[in-house]
């Protein structure tokens, strides 16, 4: 991954020069929890605190030019360090039916799964599916959210209050119940246009997004009544969405963010018949400052020279840069900011470690999230071309798939797509369950199609009680004898984050 800070045709914010890029490789630091600050690691400033717009301190936003799993992981990995602990929130959009413009799953999922994440949203204030809770996880389900990872909707029981201290209009916010069970927060924006606010972004998702219904009719009343839709002027929405911002940046410090602009449409993904984009897709962008985040992508906007003048008319007719500048007044963050632009071409694998997983019944998947986070590893997942039904998983009748694949000895069940590629890493965790006392085939058919020419691996499972056996040996008797093969080891169901995270780092591979 290599960096260039940018600054040419952008002379309204202040850039400067920086050195190395600040990580490589995704670290977890420790057990924060929501709220506690990440002083120790933190370059930029916290959202939570006034920033000063001095050079030293002003926040950086990386840009990708890219949009794609790769280009999302690689930016994700420039501010990692700044997310701790185990349990992480991904806050997005599950975006309205009938809207497309909402985040692909496919694009986010290799990103969520490496941070283990727990996909959350909060139920919508004016009408339609997402309004109620049962509804709202049937439209997470439809737009494959609830495959790529557990979700979980935070006011789908209740909501709570979160103070506002000096707000323009609102002295609390009120946020879904669930709000402080997770350690800190992903935010993943789409950013495009919006009807109401002009833009919606970083800022945007954390306030409306974040809020139950009674929160979302505060912040549109500007703090009138929390029971009913009231509409308060332009000017006054957007300052109370700044009031939203502050309190929750002040009760959760563990937060980063991360805003695709893809598919910019002049609509929100709140509108179930959102207008179709006239510009290209621009990139991506991450920060641990929303203000910035949310600044640098108004910036690349109108830096543009791709049919810009619709959303450009969008965001200015809805005055929709005075969430900025209310934010900013706020301390949420900092309007001015360094880009840094990051690319990946040459970077094929951004860590040497990857976690390699099979995993049927989803029991080891959580274990290969652990791994992954733990050791900074790329996390692969195997999938079988023929899933695995739940009939083929009946151990209680010998004649079934899995057991019977388990019987024969030169069965190798066909991998579902490309191979993953593991070109590029020195050590592979491959992760699996226990079927009859072994490693399923499949994971034999990864170890006799991909080179593990010289490097460094070991084997990890889950099982009933089994122990990890001989899965190992098999596994380098069918691979490269060149292979260095260490001691693997075998969780039980549900085996928690800091045992599998100790395993992992005392390895030390
Ligand atoms: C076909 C089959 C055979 C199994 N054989 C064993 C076994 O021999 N010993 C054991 O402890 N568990 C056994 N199990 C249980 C799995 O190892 C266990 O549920 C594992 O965590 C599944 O991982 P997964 O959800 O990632 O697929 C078996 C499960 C299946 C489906």
């Amino acid at each position: 991954m290599t960096e260039t800070t940018l600054g040419s045709h952008m002379t309204r914010r202040t850039f400067v020069s920086v050195g190395a890029l600040v990580s490589g490789s995704v670290v977890f630091a420790g057990l924060a929890g929501c709220g506690t600050a990440d002083a120790e690691n933190s370059e930029e400033p916290s959202q939570s605190k006034t920033v000063e717009n001095t050079p030293e301190k002003v926040p950086t936003v990386y840009f990708v030019h890219a949009v794609d799993s790769e280009a999302l992981q690689a930016i994700y990995k420039a501010i990692a360090k700044h997310l701790t602990g185990k349990d992480i929130a991904v806050k997005l959009s599950t975006g309205e039916p009938g809207g497309h413009y909402f985040l692909n799953p496919r694009l986010i999922a290799p990103l969520v799964q490496a941070v283990n994440g727990v996909i959350v949203e909060c139920n919508t204030a004016y009408g339609g599916r997402r309004s109620s809770t049962e509804s709202h996880y049937q439209v997470a389900t439809e737009h494959g959210f609830t495959e790529i990872a557990p979700f979980q909707i935070l006011d789908e029981e209740s909501f709570i209050s979160l103070p506002v201290e000096n707000g323009f209009h609102l002295n609390e916010d009120l946020v879904g119940a669930h709000f402080f069970d997770y350690d800190g927060y992903l935010v993943l924006s789409h950013f495009k246009g919006h009807t109401m606010a002009g833009f919606g972004g970083a800022l945007k998702n954390i306030s409306i997004g974040l809020a139950s219904r009674e929160g979302k009719y505060l912040i549109h009343s500007a703090g009138a009544t929390s029971q009913s839709w009231r509409s308060a002027a332009t000017r006054d929405f957007l300052e109370s969405m700044a009031d939203a911002c502050k309190a929750v940046t002040t009760a959760c410090s563990n937060m980063i963010y991360i805003n695709i602009m893809n598919n910019l449409s002049v609509d929100c993904n709140c509108d179930s018949h959102p207008a179709e984009p006239k510009m290209a897709d621009i990139g991506i962008l991450a920060s641990t400052d929303p203000v910035a985040l949310d600044q640098a992508c108004v910036d690349l906007i109108y830096a543009s020279d791709d049919n810009n003048a619709d959303l450009i008319e969008r965001m200015e007719s809805r005055d929709g840069m005075h969430v900025l500048e209310a934010a900013e007044e706020l301390g949420v963050g900092s309007r001015t900011y360094e880009l840094v632009e990051i690319t990946t071409e040459e970077t094929p694998a951004q860590s040497n470690k990857a976690v390699v997983f099979f995993s049927a019944t989803g029991h080891t998947e959580p274990i290969a999230g652990f791994v992954s986070q733990a050791v900074g590893a790329d996390l692969l997942r195997i999938e079988a071309q023929k899933p695995y039904s739940e009939e083929d998983l009946n151990y209680h009748d010998r004649s079934t798939r899995a057991t019977s694949e388990q019987d024969a000895v030169d069965v190798r069940p066909a991998i579902a797509g490309e191979l993953p590629n593991i070109s590029g890493y020195d050590v592979i965790y491959l992760g699996h369950p226990i079927w009859w006392g072994k490693v399923p085939r499949i994971l034999l058919t990864f170890a006799e199609s991909v080179s593990l020419a010289g490097k460094t691996v070991t084997t990890f499972c889950t099982s009933g009680s089994s122990d990890i056996g001989s899965s190992a040996d098999e596994l380098a008797a069918v691979s490269d004898p060149s292979a260095t093969w260490v001691h693997g080891k075998r969780f039980a169901i549900g085996t928690d984050y800091d045992v599998v995270a100790q395993w992992a780092r005392e390895l030390g591979l």
